[in-house]
């Protein structure tokens, strides 16, 4: 990393001050002062800057993934099922996802690095929506889609109300859109069950406003400013 990105990565200083810095001796590179602005700063490099030895923080990334089948959304498994992890491969961040979703779930997935939007995002009090199209089994009626909205039973206790809505019916199945705030364990697979409908598919399609846009089944891409700022607010 570029010296004068490393400076500013510690919180010391803008770059064109880091470079000021540089210039007038007061950065130290091992121990010797460094004069040279484009000097590239290697992972065991020990810098400092005015005698005080600094350290650049990982920049902060965001990205969404559509999540493909099959994937796991923790580190490791007891059935060697790949992580999502090992889809975003030209990562260089120590990223990690945010909240879980199952192992046959599709859909949208934010990995970062930033710990504090984790946190923000799965905070109960927050009252993240998140939405989620499930294929049902069967033709669910008025009444089924009533109780989603005002909430089951699910491990003994009720789910909070849900938006809910059917997208498409067909013989055999009912296509539904289903918005909650609530992340419990399979919460929209057993609140299906609970009205009598398994899931056959389940895919999150947002969580707040943001959405996968175009990215494809097994793609990523970067969250924009504007998403990322969006997340923050909510
Ligand atoms: N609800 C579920 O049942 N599964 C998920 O993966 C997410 C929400």
């Amino acid at each position: 990393m570029r010296l004068n990105k490393y400076i500013a990565q510690a919180g010391i200083a803008s770059r064109r001050k880091a470079d000021e810095l540089t210039k007038n001796g007061h950065v130290k590179v091992n121990g010797k002062i460094m004069r040279e602005l484009g000097y590239d700063v290697k992972p065991d490099d020990v810098v400092s800057v005015a005698g005080k030895v600094i350290k650049a923080r990982e920049a902060l990334v965001y990205y969404a993934l559509n999540k493909p089948p099959g994937y796991i959304t923790t580190t490791a498994d007891e059935h060697d099922r790949p992580t999502v992890l090992s889809l975003l491969r030209d990562v260089s961040e120590r990223i990690f996802p945010v909240g879980r979703l199952d192992a046959d779930t599709t859909g949208l997935l934010i990995l970062t690095n930033d710990g504090e939007l984790a946190q923000h995002l799965a905070h109960p009090s927050g009252k993240v929506y998140k939405t989620y199209v499930a294929a049902v089994d069967g033709i669910v009626s008025q009444d089924g889609l009533q109780q989603l909205r005002d909430g089951v039973l699910v491990d003994g206790r009720r789910t909070a109300p849900a938006i809910a809505r059917i997208v498409q019916e067909s013989a055999r199945e009912t296509v539904l859109e289903i918005k909650i705030h609530e992340g419990r364990n399979r919460q929209v697979r057993k609140m299906c069950r609970a009205i009598g409908h398994p899931v056959l598919r389940l895919e999150r399609t947002a969580i707040g406003d943001l959405e996968l846009g175009r990215t494809k089944q097994g793609h990523y891409r970067k969250l924009t400013r504007q998403e990322i700022d969006a997340l923050k607010k909510l």
